[in-house]
């Protein structure tokens, strides 16, 4: 904005100078032809100028104040410059990431507003997730039915995923659920820079750790490890621990590391099942842990994958990379979530001694 309008006032003096210098050119030519040989008008060096009394006086100090002000100007105005410059560019970048969150913003509003209903399925920056109708077919009858489809809470996304890998989800979807795909890349409807000025918005709505200090930008980085330990706050974890204890009182006899990764729907963006349980996202469930997007857990193959639960732990915090090595002979996708931020050190080993015993 700042650099426009400086760029802006120096056209406009520009324009004023060389007009100026223009015009007086002209007329100097023209008053100077006028006179050319006349003696009508007595030639200007014969003409009295004036007295010394006005030259050493009142016109003299005149010219001293405009001087002494010419100079006050360049002793202020130059230092000025110099020490808002930096201010001024750094303005400038910030400005720009505060345009591309206000554009994602735009982009992420109900349809009803314009934009492409993000929030629509997956509830506003505030809510714990949403959910969106969606047809599934029965594999076994051919049957369709009309299902709500779970649409995990957007303002922790960058506590699972990293940055690109949520560009890999904006730009192709889900295809097997109702998250369609936004980029041009998977058909969808959106250029590189909407996706960018998404995922800048996205960045701004994600929850600040409890660790952090105000003074640390959090929101501006959207990397939960600025902060030591970078765990979510209070709030959020109480809602884990409430969807635990629920689970536990209509399932008397289970561990806390199945009732973590089974969670209810209103926590459902802690839980494991979203995505290994098929038929969990539309209340469903099948055989828990035996596979939908991602892998099955099921029947030795995973222990075998991790033959150390060190490896499966040290896996579950981080998530997968896009081809990176995980546990004996794996390798990741980055379409894995990392836990690591969102659960506690005890919690994911629960969860990890309930997914070994599967
Ligand atoms: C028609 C409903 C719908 C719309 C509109 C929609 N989504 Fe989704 N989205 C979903 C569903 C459902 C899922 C979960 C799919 C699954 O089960 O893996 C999802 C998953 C996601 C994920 C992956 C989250 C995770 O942790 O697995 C991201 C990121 C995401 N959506 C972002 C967006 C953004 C940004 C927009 C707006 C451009 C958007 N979605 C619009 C329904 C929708
Ligand atoms: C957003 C979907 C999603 C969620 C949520 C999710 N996973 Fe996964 N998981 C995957 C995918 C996809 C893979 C396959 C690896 C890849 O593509 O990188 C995978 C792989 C795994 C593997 C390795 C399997 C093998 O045999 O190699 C384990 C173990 C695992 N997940 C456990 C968990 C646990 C425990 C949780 C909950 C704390 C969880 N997952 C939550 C999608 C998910």
């Amino acid at each position: 904005m700042i650099a426009l309008n400086t760029s802006a006032v120096a056209w406009v003096l520009f324009a004023v100078i060389t007009i100026g210098w223009i015009s007086y050119f002209f007329l100097n030519q023209l008053s100077a032809r006028r006179e050319l040989g006349s003696e009508v008008e007595m030639a200007p060096n014969r003409k009295p100028y004036y007295d010394d009394e006005v030259l050493e006086g009142r016109r003299l100090e005149r010219m001293q104040v405009l001087g002494v002000l010419l100079l006050i100007t360049l002793v202020v105005g130059l230092p000025l410059y110099w020490a808002f410059e930096p201010s001024r560019q750094a303005g400038a970048v910030s400005g720009q990431q505060e345009r591309f969150r206000w554009w994602g913003e735009e982009l992420f509003k109900p349809t009803a507003e314009l934009g492409f209903n993000c929030s629509g399925c997956h509830g506003g920056m505030e809510a714990p997730g949403g959910q969106a109708p969606y047809a599934v077919t029965d594999p076994n009858t051919g049957e369709l039915k009309t299902v709500n489809w779970y649409a995990p809470a957007l303002n922790t996304v960058f506590y699972r995923y990293s940055k690109e890998e949520v560009r890999f989800i904006l730009n192709y979807g889900r295809s097997f659920s109702p998250m369609p795909a936004w980029g041009a890349l998977g058909g969808g409807p959106m250029t590189e820079q909407n996706i960018e000025t998404l995922l800048v918005y996205l960045e701004s709505i994600q929850l600040a750790p409890e660790s952090c200090a105000t003074d640390k930008n959090f929101t501006a980085t959207a990397d939960p490890s600025i902060c030591e330990g970078g765990v979510l706050p209070q709030a959020d974890r109480g809602s884990i621990q409430a969807s635990v204890d629920a689970y536990l009182a209509a399932n008397p006899g289970a561990s806390e590391g199945e009732a973590l990764f089974n969670l209810e729907l209103a926590s459902g963006a802690y839980s494991c099942a979203r995505c290994h349980t098929s038929g969990w996202s539309y209340g469903q469930p099948g055989v828990p842990g035996q596979g939908a997007f991602g892998w099955n857990l099921t029947g030795g193959a995973t222990n075998a994958h991790f033959p150390s639960e060190q490896d499966m732990i040290t896996f579950i915090k981080a998530g997968s990379s896009n081809g990176k090595k995980y546990g004996m002979q794996g390798q990741g996708t980055g379409r894995m979530p990392g836990f690591g931020h969102l659960l506690t050190d005890e919690q994911i080993k629960a969860i990890v001694e309930y997914v070994r015993s599967l």
